[in-house]
């Protein structure tokens, strides 16, 4: 059991991370990342911004419901309405949390709330206290705080604990301070805030100047207790302060950082996983403990050296952060029995027909693969649960492509159960199998992102398609993975379809 000051990990994936443009998530991906979240034990979700629309005040009041140990957070502006909606979005949490800021920096005064700075700390007694009188667990923010005023952001603190605020929060919201600066203006703060003692001081950085990991580091060291960041660093911009790096920071240099968090970074790697499939988001290779080549050794001197003692070239193992030893799985002969277990190993729990349908993919998949990778079976199930429920399912594709064409595609599909056809041409043949969707689906969204990965080595790999279309401002994000990168290329649109004609209908209900 360690001595070191606890610091509370405050993951805002689900809010600050959503608002990242494209990165919006169904009500079932927030509820499945929500509990993850809990498994992997940070200490408060930010799981929204009620008063921002039915869906978001939904996803919150359903996973502060299905909440056990985790401080439920949700957001609201410091109006009444607000605060109101937030409240009762988070009331059914064992630890709700009300989350208020208002802007203090200068230029934010001017031309975005337009109001003096009497009025703004008007507005911050007034919201805090009205939060306070739903939930004794009110943190309040002061946004762009780096670019405010020394002594205005002191005299908004005050007021905002002698209100009842219990976290202070920091941001840097447009990702301008350097470490040095932003820990010196928490030292500074705790120093002069009247009270400063009555509250948890909070580091929340976005990564404009790829600094928020050390920004929020030099914030802990200087009297912070909370970092707010996001899975895979995602967030507005260039993104918040990645989770996984701030955990492991801490955990690889306990020596110069004597601080502990509860976070079992076991998940980290499953966590980065899902919020890649989720959001359509692809992890960088090279992005620290999560990328695919963080653990990998190329050039022969590092090989050589990992063969004598992985410490030579290993500050961290990847066991530590749940990157699984990459391993051959049962070939076509295996069973169900084995396969079953070998899922479990990997986190994902199925039964019944969810089980049977894996089964048959992964067989499917034998038969057309040689060697069937870990990274394979997690692409193949990623894909089953994504599309659950969807209206409109693939079944067949046939292409014609090559140099003497004509490039031409034909697609099988259901539509809510009734078969439907396709043929048509294209300039190129994925080009052709979208043209072929989009006569059976009709739609005028435009493609913003067409990528293709490798899951694994090999020829045979299986190839990961990412596509996401902008239907008047509704973003959608579909991924799938097959051995025929063309056949993945039909289902990574359909899912995107299927999550755009979902949203569509549920803003015209709306
Ligand atoms: O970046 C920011 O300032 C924010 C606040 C709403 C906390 O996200
Ligand atoms: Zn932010």
């Amino acid at each position: 059991m360690t001595t070191n000051p606890h610091i509370r990990i405050f993951d805002t994936t689900l809010r600050d991370g959503e608002q990242s443009p494209g990165a919006s998530m169904t009500h079932v991906e927030k509820l499945e990342l929500a509990s993850l979240m809990e498994d992997m034990r940070v200490d408060v979700i930010e799981a929204g911004f009620p008063a921002a629309s039915d869906g978001d005040f939904a996803a919150v009041s359903a996973i502060a419901a299905q909440s056990k140990s985790a401080i439920i957070c949700g957001l609201a502006r410091s109006t009444p309405g607000d605060i109101d909606r937030c409240a009762e979005a988070v009331k059914q949490a064992a630890r709700p949390r009300i989350h208020t800021f208002i802007s203090t920096s200068p230029v934010h005064m001017k031309h975005k709330l337009k109001m003096g700075p009497n009025a703004v700390l008007e507005a911050i007694g007034r919201s805090v206290a009205q939060a306070r009188n739903h939930t004794d667990d009110v943190e309040w923010s002061a946004e762009d705080a780096t670019r405010t005023d020394f002594d205005f952001l002191c005299k908004c603190i005050d007021v905002a604990i002698a209100s009842g605020a219990t976290t202070i929060n920091v941001p840097d919201t447009v990702g301008y301070s350097h470490p040095e600066e932003y820990g010196a203006l928490f030292r500074r703060l705790i120093e002069n805030v009247t009270n400063s003692d009555k509250a948890i001081w909070s580091a929340h950085c976005h990564n404009d100047l790829g600094l928020a990991v050390a920004n929020s580091i030099s914030a802990v060291a200087n009297g912070a207790r909370q970092i707010e960041c996001a899975i895979n660093g995602l967030g507005e911009r260039a993104g918040n302060a990645a989770l996984e790096e701030v955990v492991m920071a801490m955990k690889v240099r306990e020596d110069t950082l004597p601080f502990s968090t509860t976070v079992n970074p076991a998940y980290l790697s499953r966590a980065s996983a899902m919020v890649s499939r989720i959001t359509g988001f692809p992890v960088q290779y090279n992005k620290a403990i999560v990328g695919k080549n963080a653990f990998a050794h190329e050039s022969g001197i590092h090989q050589d050296g990992m063969l004598k003692n992985a410490e030579t070239y290993e500050i961290m193992k990847p066991e530590d952060v749940g990157v699984a030893k990459t391993s051959l799985v049962m070939g076509k002969l295996s069973g169900r029995h084995a396969f079953r277990d070998k899922l479990e190993s990997m986190g994902y729990f199925l039964e019944g027909d969810a089980l049977n349908d894996a089964f048959k993919r992964f067989k499917d998949l034998a038969d057309k693969k040689k060697h069937v990778f870990d990274d394979d079976i997690a692409v193949l199930v990623d894909d089953q649960l994504a599309a659950e429920g969807e209206r409109i399912v693939f079944k067949r594709l046939r292409v014609v492509c090559g140099t003497d064409g004509p490039q031409t595609a034909e697609i099988d599909l259901t539509v809510d159960g009734e078969e439907k056809y396709a043929i048509a041409r294209g300039n190129g043949p994925v080009d052709a199998v979208f043209n072929a969707i989009r006569q059976i689906v009709q739609h005028n969204a435009t493609l913003d992102l067409y990528q293709v990965h490798a899951v694994t080595g090999g020829t045979d790999a299986q190839a990961t398609v990412s596509v996401r279309l902008n239907g008047e401002g509704i973003m959608a994000t579909g991924r799938s993975s097959d051995p025929d990168t063309l056949v993945a290329s039909a289902k990574a649109y359909l899912h995107a379809v299927n999550k755009l004609e979902a949203r569509k209908a549920k803003r015209k209900a709306a």
